[in-house]
């Protein structure tokens, strides 16, 4: 065989490759980042870009697969120099991390790297809500200085005015990362979120190899004229190229070279952006390398396309459901939230059983939906101020089943298909005492069981009409005198341990920030 025929096999055999791993990726940005690894490996190139086009800036908004980017980095709240600083609420800057009581050496053996100087600033809304944290690691010097913590806390202000308005924040956090990284010189920015359902911290962005985010304007550039047209485009030496925009090389110190840049459409032939590869490290792109992009093209677009078709459902689902509970909240103020708390407490405790991000996610919404009945009962009897007569906790008990008639004739997708069996059961008891159907401790859906826990713990320790909030510990006293008979003892015992892991810590010993 020759070498030609050779390497065209090894080509298709990559691009099948390839096609199978995108094909099973369903978010936009983890596809972003298998797409360009694959695509610089496939070509030999220096560096690939993927541009999504955006429609409403009208701009191509690059995203680069980098450094350590696509190791989600997850670790516990309650551990670590990073996690300390967040629950303290102050910035920590630390010279030696291996020298501090609070550093775990876990995830640098984990991503065989070594840290050595360590500054973090927590990212905190304006009335004090922890949104996460800004780190900073490996200062050349060998330690952060007063001007490195300045720069760092007003990076750490905008990230969260960011996330604040809910703009696209992964792109502008990014961004903001790759920035402080640059200014500081250091080896590496993270920047942390804290997922309030497992009380975790996981990287939303973490930067440190050679990429930059980059916002291109569509007029501009062989990007975007791929992108306007629907064209190809193979180009030896790019700067003798008059279509060239080489500001973004100058404004980055990048050299472009060689360039091969395809568009990207959907089915039906809407431009979603373009691929490009630049500086073939051997000579120029050939017709061969053309095609083969080409084919690939195909390929990832399909991909990004299902992508985002998913994510827009998502979207979709999410507003409806958000919609429905502001209804919900509308009819009654004071059990305003209900829901949402219900949701929370749910998640809360699946994390700790251990449940999937699918299992939470139907869990929730779940949750949310339960008690969409309660718009069915009357007024009079929902806003009684004292205790409801027989006929009267009949008429509220009825919201269960209206529950059950709204969302049943709700088309769910297969996710949450099991989200309408689940509510209806949320005040079945173990003992076969509860309602609407008397169920037993093993007819009651594992998940149900987990709302009744989540449902009585939220009702106690909010005021309703009819009588005052009551502690956490009463609460859960109640809770226990109902395991066996009404309440799981596990997703009981899930609480606990859930509120036991978020108790506010007790100070810490050391009040510096400059650890030792
Ligand atoms: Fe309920």
């Amino acid at each position: 065989m020759s070498d030609t025929l050779q390497s065209n096999d090894k080509r298709l055999e990559h691009c099948l490759e390839i096609q199978r791993r995108l094909g099973g990726e369903r978010n936009v940005d983890r596809l972003a980042q298998l797409v360009m690894r694959e695509m610089t490996g496939l070509f030999d190139a220096e560096r690939s870009s993927l541009f999504l086009f955006d429609w409403e800036s009208m701009e191509l908004r690059a995203r680069f697969a980098e450094g350590v980017v696509g190791r989600a980095l997850v670790v516990p709240l309650r551990m670590g120099i990073v996690g300390t600083a967040i629950l303290r609420r102050e910035l920590l800057n630390v010279t030696n991390v291996y020298a501090s009581p609070y550093f775990n050496p876990d995830i640098d053996s984990s991503l065989g790297y070594h840290t050595e100087s360590l500054l973090v600033v927590p990212l905190l809304t304006a009335d004090g809500r922890i949104l996460g944290g800004l780190e900073l690691l490996n200062k050349p010097s060998g330690f952060f200085t007063a001007e490195d913590e300045q720069a760092a806390s007003d990076a750490a202000a905008r990230l969260v005015r960011w996330i604040e308005r809910g703009d696209y924040y992964p792109a502008a956090i990014e961004a903001e990362s790759i920035a402080l990284r640059n200014n500081i010189g250091c080896d590496r920015s993270t920047v942390f979120m804290l997922d309030v359902p497992t009380s975790r911290l996981a990287s939303l962005h973490a930067d440190g190899g050679d990429g930059r985010l980059i916002s291109l304007n569509m007029k501009l550039g062989i990007a975007g004229l791929c992108a306007v047209t629907g064209s190809s485009l193979n180009i030896a030496e790019a700067w003798e190229d008059p279509r060239f925009d080489r500001t973004v090389d100058q404004r980055t110190g990048f050299r472009t070279r060689s360039l091969l840049c395809v568009a990207l459409k959907t089915a039906s032939g809407q431009p979603i952006g373009v691929v490009e590869v630049i500086n073939r490290r051997e000579g120029v792109f050939s017709d061969s390398d053309l095609a083969t992009l080409e084919a690939v093209a195909g390929i990832i677009a399909v991909a990004i396309e299902n992508a985002m078709l998913l994510a827009d459902q998502e979207r979709q689902f999410s507003t409806m459901l958000d919609a429905m509970t502001r209804l919900m909240d509308v009819h009654d103020p004071l059990i305003a939230g209900h829901s949402c708390r219900v949701a929370e407490c749910s998640v809360a405790i699946g994390s700790v059983l251990g449940f999937n991000a699918e299992e939470l996610d139907l869990l929730r919404v779940a949750a949310m939906l339960a008690d969409y009945g309660m718009i069915g009962v009357d007024d009079t009897v929902l806003k009684k101020n004292g205790p409801l007569t027989e006929t009267e906790i009949e008429l509220v008990r009825r919201h269960v089943e209206i529950t059950t008639r709204i969302i049943e004739r709700v088309h769910f997708t297969l996710k949450y298909r099991k989200a309408a069996v689940i509510a209806a059961a949320h005040h079945e008891r173990l003992d076969g005492k509860g309602y609407p159907r008397g169920l037993h401790a093993n007819e009651i859906p594992v998940m149900a069981k987990i709302l009744a826990v989540a449902d009585v713990f939220s009702a106690l320790t909010a005021k309703r009409h009819h009588r005052e909030s009551v502690s956490c510990d009463e609460a859960l006293c109640i809770l226990d005198a109902g395991i066996g008979s009404q309440f799981d003892a596990g997703a009981v015992a899930a609480l606990k341990q859930h509120l036991a892991n978020t108790a506010t810590p007790a100070p810490l010993a050391t009040p510096s920030t400059n650890l030792p």
